[in-house]
Formats: structure tokens, sequence, C-alpha cells
């Protein structure tokens, strides 16, 4: 059962180019990208700004498309599908958490989790309950009636966590989910990205702190859109 190679590559990049055409210049944000992940692993990606980071998680996550390369997710073709299918296969597939949290603001921490499951159409009963779960879940159970300005940034972050898992997707893409946080809060939500990983989901963080990477079982490091090095993180 255990058999590594019974595990299936939930992400694969095959020479993934990115160009950001602005006009007066051309970027080139990613330059040739490989890059395969197995489901239920727990990466760390890392690099100075402006390496690709970013532009690297808008493309997994559907939010952008590349410009040239192959883009497999969960064995499907992404770079073939059209617009529409995209938003769905996000939003089954993929939970992302974003480093300035994304919240609807003047919308309790409730119907924010609720927001991706009225998407999916899921039942308004049904629905409750589970942003219910997710929010005791990441620790809010006594915060579900706040609006996002009346919890602290950690709380914040965890409520956008338990939002991504509404829907229960199997890969967890988050990208600088502590550069707002302080170091405790910090600590709190790598934790919960590890009990996450624990439970079975693939899970994929941007980080610039050697401290959140080594939370992870695996560090890819970006540089000028290329991945320059991929190591095991080796715990003691
Ligand atoms: N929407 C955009 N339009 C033009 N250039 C962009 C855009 N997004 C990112 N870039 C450029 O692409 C490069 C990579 O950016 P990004 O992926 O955000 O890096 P990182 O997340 O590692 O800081 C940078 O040179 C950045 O300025
Ligand atoms: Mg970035």
């Amino acid at each position: 059962m255990d058999n590594k190679k019974d595990i299936k590559d939930i992400i694969v990049l095959q020479d993934i180019h990115k160009t950001y055409d602005t006009g007066a210049l051309e970027v080139k944000a990613l330059r040739g990208i490989n890059l395969t992940i197995k489901q239920g692993e727990y990466v760390a990606i890392m690099g100075q700004s402006g390496s690709g980071k970013s532009t690297m998680m808008n493309i997994l996550g559907c939010l952008d498309t590349a410009t040239s390369g192959k883009y497999y997710l969960d064995g499907i073709d992404i770079t073939k599908e059209k617009k529409e299918k995209l938003s769905y296969i996000r939003n089954k597939k993929i939970g992302f958490v974003f480093q300035s949290f994304n919240l609807i603001p003047r919308t309790s921490a409730i119907k924010n989790v609720e927001l991706p499951m009225i998407y999916a159409k899921v039942g308004r009963n049904e629905r409750r309950k589970r942003a219910e779960e997710l929010l005791k879940k990441v620790g809010l159970g006594a915060r579900m009636n706040h609006m996002p300005n009346e919890v602290s940034g950690g709380q914040r972050q965890r409520i956008a966590i338990a939002r991504a898992l509404a829907n229960n997707p199997p890969i967890i893409l988050a990208d600088e989910p502590t550069g707002n946080l302080d170091t405790a809060s910090s600590i709190e939500i790598m934790e919960l990205f590890t009990e996450l990983n624990n439970e079975g989901a693939t899970v994929i963080v941007v980080t610039h702190e050697d401290d959140i990477a080594e939370f992870t079982k695996r560090i890819v490091r970006f540089k000028d859109g290329q991945i320059i090095s991929d190591t095991k993180v080796v715990k003691d």
C-alpha cells in the first residue's frame, strides 16, 4: 500500500514559460520550469522577490495561464482547458491562501467561508454546517459571526484557510501566508498547514523565511524565473 510508485503525480509542470507583455517591455517571469509534485507532499517555494514564485503559484492555482509549456493538474491537461472549465477545476481542486487574506470586508467569518460553497451550489444548511465545522477546526468556533476587521491578522488568515478548505480540495496553495503575521501567528498557521498535510492534503507554501520553510518536507528554490535547487528537508 505504501509503495511510493503508487502515489500519483498531482502536479506536473513541463517547460513552463511565462512572459508578461506590458507594451513597452517584456518580462520573462518564468523561464523553463519543470516540477513534479506527488499527492500528499508538503513543499516550500523560496527565492528572492521577483524570482517568479507568485507567477508560478498563480499558474498552479489556475488564476493565470502559462505562455508556453504543459501543466497537468491531477491528470488534467490544464493548458487545453477553456476559462469556464478552469474556474470549475479551481473550485474543486485548489484552496488558495493569500498573503493579504483577501477576505470579503463587512462580511462575517462564516459567510466568507460559505462563499466557495455557494459557487459550488452546496445547499444552504449543508454549507452552514460545513462552514461551522471548518471554523471550529481552525480554532475560531467562538468568532463565527465576527467581521474580518474585528479579529487579529492570524485569525483572519485562519478564516481564509477555512475558506480555502470549503470544497475539500486536495491541494492547498499558499503564497506568503505568513508575510503579514507576527512570529507566534506564523507558527500557528504553519502548524495548521502541517495538520492539513498530515490529513492528506498536498500543501505548497511560498515563503522568504527558513524557519517557515522548515515546517515543510521539500524546498524548491527559484532564481530569475528558474528552479536552482530542489531538496528534501532534513528533520533532526
Ligand atoms: N502582472 C504582471 N505584469 C508584468 N510583470 C509582472 C506581473 N506580475 C509579475 N511581474 C514581474 O514578473 C517577475 C516575477 O514576479 P513574481 O512572480 O511576482 O515574483 P515573486 O513572487 O517571486 O516575488 C517580476 O519581474 C515581476 O515584476
Ligand atoms: Mg510573490
